[in-house]
């Protein structure tokens, strides 16, 4: 129905329009294809203010009955598949109070007195997102818990650790992976900071002044469970911040998955085999009958654009902008519903793959971690102990390693006579100190990976994440 919004009792505008719109611009202008997402929001915002004008004495308790009733219905219509607002509405708001309108006659037209769709659409996004945050929330806390179950079997296993992907010194499993936790944590405090920015109540700043009707903006902000209403009116329509805050702590947690999905891929390849893809989470080939694809980290790499243009999208559409609210706002929706979608599908994804979808191979690791010279450091801190300075230390053992690498041998397989040629400080106890197992053990400062550090860590995890295990 092109340009059915316009002009009329029965239109949108009010008669200072006489011609309907373009059908192309109809189309153009419309946000119901997409802002529909915000409709129990929008219904809830909705139900406050109306209680919140009967309260002031700007309707009768009756007429809010009323209201609220006729919202009620509106949001079991949607539930039925009744409620199918098209084009013509051009988006939620408008869709609801139309409909409330046709459901009640002239008492519906009574809802949007003292607002302005500037601070409803405000009010519903947050509403909207604040509910999405406190889903992320447990979503990323069961990947941490996925994460801390293979940790915690994986106490004494051991796996090469890398600098500029180069082996450097072994690690124990569960470090590493505790390490993961830990990030992850920090995306949920930040994910919790922005939700007290989202927080905050825009109802009522109406189209960006404040409004002449006697509203109680504390009311509808307690209702609705904000913390407070905004202080400024110009203000509370106009930020978008908190839209381009959460999609910078989705692009921290996208980032975080993405370094986590890109070692599952690496250790899942043939050339390391540190671990094994069960079948519900990989894929085969269309061709190579031996293949088995990790489909999953690769995604959830993969998707990391998307969450990173967003942010850039949001910053772009809200520089330019003058006070108070420009049409560009239109475009943070599909930017924050995308972003919010992908992180926690790709949490999701991430948590299922830990959960079941692949076995670390202890014998691999504890093989590939035998084969080099990653106890290196360890030989140094071998001399440190009996007095050599350091750097005397780690130039000699530069050349033991370079002497080794020209025979095609492991520090190990020196013998102890040859280590005493080198110094005379190397004594019978060296051999034990160089297995990657008395490597791993010995690095027990504070945050090290020896493993009575890790299992404080463990345990310490275990009470954080609420998981009842000792
Ligand atoms: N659909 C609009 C949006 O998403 C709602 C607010 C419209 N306000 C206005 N003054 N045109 O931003």
């Amino acid at each position: 129905m092109a340009g059915g919004v316009t002009g009329g009792s029965d239109g949108t505008w009010s008669d200072r329009f006489e011609q309907g719109l373009h059908p192309f611009i109809e189309r153009f202008n419309a946000s119901i294809g997409f802002d529909l997402a915000l409709l129990q929001e929008d219904l809830d915002g909705s139900i406050a203010h109306a209680r919140m004008l009967a309260g002031c004495g700007v309707i009768t308790t009756d007429e809010a009955d009323q209201i609220v009733g006729g919202l009620e219905t509106i949001r079991a219509e949607a539930a039925s598949g009744v409620f199918q607002p098209g084009l013509a509405d051009e988006d939620v708001h408008f869709a609801v109070e139309r409909r409330l309108i046709a459901l009640l006659g002239p008492i519906g037209k009574k809802l949007h007195t003292g607002r302005s769709r500037n601070d409803q659409v405000g009010t519903d996004l947050r509403l909207w997102l604040r509910r999405r945050l406190d889903e992320l929330d447990p979503g990323l806390g069961r990947l941490q818990t996925a994460l801390w179950r293979q940790a915690d079997r994986h106490r004494s296993t051991l796996i090469p650790g890398y600098t500029h992907l180069q082996r450097a010194q072994p690690l124990c499993l569960a470090h590493h992976l505790l390490a993961y936790i830990e990030m992850l944590q920090r995306d949920r405090d930040r994910l919790g900071d922005v939700r007290k920015r989202v927080n905050i109540c825009p109802l009522g700043a109406a189209a960006l002044a404040g409004t002449s009707v006697p509203i109680d903006r504390r009311q509808t902000a307690n209702e609705l469970g904000f913390a407070a209403p905004y202080a400024n009116s110009l203000d509370a329509v106009s930020d978008r911040d908190f839209c381009v805050e959460f999609t910078a702590a989705a692009s921290l947690v996208m980032a975080h998955l993405s370094r986590l999905a890109e070692e599952v891929i690496v250790w899942a390849s043939e050339e390391f085999g540190f671990v094994g893809l069960s079948d519900r989470c990989a894929t085969g080939s269309s061709l190579m009958p031996q293949k088995k694809n990790p489909d999953v980290p690769e995604l959830v790499r993969g998707k990391c654009g998307r969450v990173f243009g967003h942010l850039q999208s949001l910053l772009t559409m809200i520089k330019g902008l003058p006070l108070a609210y420009n049409k560009d706002f239109q475009e943070d929706k599909e930017a924050l519903f995308d972003a919010v979608r992908t992180t926690r599908d790709c949490v999701e994804a991430m948590a299922i793959l830990f959960e079941e979808g692949l076995t670390f191979r202890p014998e691999r690791l504890e093989q590939a971690v035998e084969q080099d010279f990653s106890n290196a450091t360890d030989v140094a801190d071998y001399l440190v102990a009996k007095g050599v300075p350091f750097r005397e230390a780690y130039q000699l053992v530069g050349s033991v390693v370079r002497h080794c690498l020209e025979r095609s041998c492991l520090l190990r397989d020196l013998s102890l006579e040859e280590w005493k040629r080198l110094h005379p400080a190397f004594e019978g106890d060296l051999h034990d100190a160089l297995a990657a197992r008395a490597v791993v053990a010995a690095r027990r400062s504070e945050g090290g990976t020896a493993f009575e550090r890790v299992d404080e860590q463990l345990i310490a995890w275990s009470d954080r994440l609420d998981l009842g295990i000792e």
